[in-house]
């Protein structure tokens, strides 16, 4: 089941992040594919201040790993673009420090064999300038979980 939206904005881009945001809980995980600069970092900002999270979200390019606490679920951003093999992906025991709360990974593709298979990911295609179509593809226990909310 895949939802397909479309984004005008870098603004608009995160308002889908944050209504995303509500259908969310404890151990969800989000995949998000899309090229360098589509607005993935934008998206992720977005559905952390749908969790309720005051603090911005950054790019963790220098981190991997960057945990945010303190809103209604606690979310854990990770963005694998560095990372090198799956082994690696191993030590930053993404899945075992993110049950708790919602986790969400940029370039999520590149290691998806290593991911579960209940997740969503979220596409990111560059359409134009300011143009994005943005693809919530259900994955796995996801595509029992109706999104249709997403487009009204
Ligand atoms: N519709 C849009 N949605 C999101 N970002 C947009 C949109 N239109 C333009 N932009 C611009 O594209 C850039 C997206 O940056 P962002 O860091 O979110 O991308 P990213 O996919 O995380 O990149 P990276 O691959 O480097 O992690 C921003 O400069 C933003 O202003
Ligand atoms: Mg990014």
């Amino acid at each position: 089941m895949t939802t397909e939206l479309h984004s005008g904005s870098e603004v608009e881009t995160r308002a889908i992040g944050r209504r995303l945001a509500s259908f969310l809980g404890p151990g969800d995980i989000i995949l998000l594919v899309g090229e360098l600069g589509a607005g993935k970092t934008a998206f992720a900002g977005g559905l952390a201040e749908g969790l309720g999270i005051e603090d911005p979200v950054i790019s963790p390019s220098f981190m991997l790993v960057r945990r945010y606490a303190g809103g209604f679920t606690p979310l854990t951003h990770a963005d694998v673009y560095r990372v090198g093999s799956l082994n690696e992906l191993d030590d930053l025991d993404l899945f075992e420090g993110s049950r708790d709360g919602v986790l969400i990974v940029e370039w999520g593709n590149s290691v998806v064999s290593a991911m579960p298979d209940d997740h969503l990911a979220v596409e990111i295609e560059v359409t134009g300038p300011s143009d994005r179509v943005v693809r919530l593809v259900a994955h796995g226990a996801w595509q029992t979980r109706s999104l249709k909310e997403m487009v009204e």
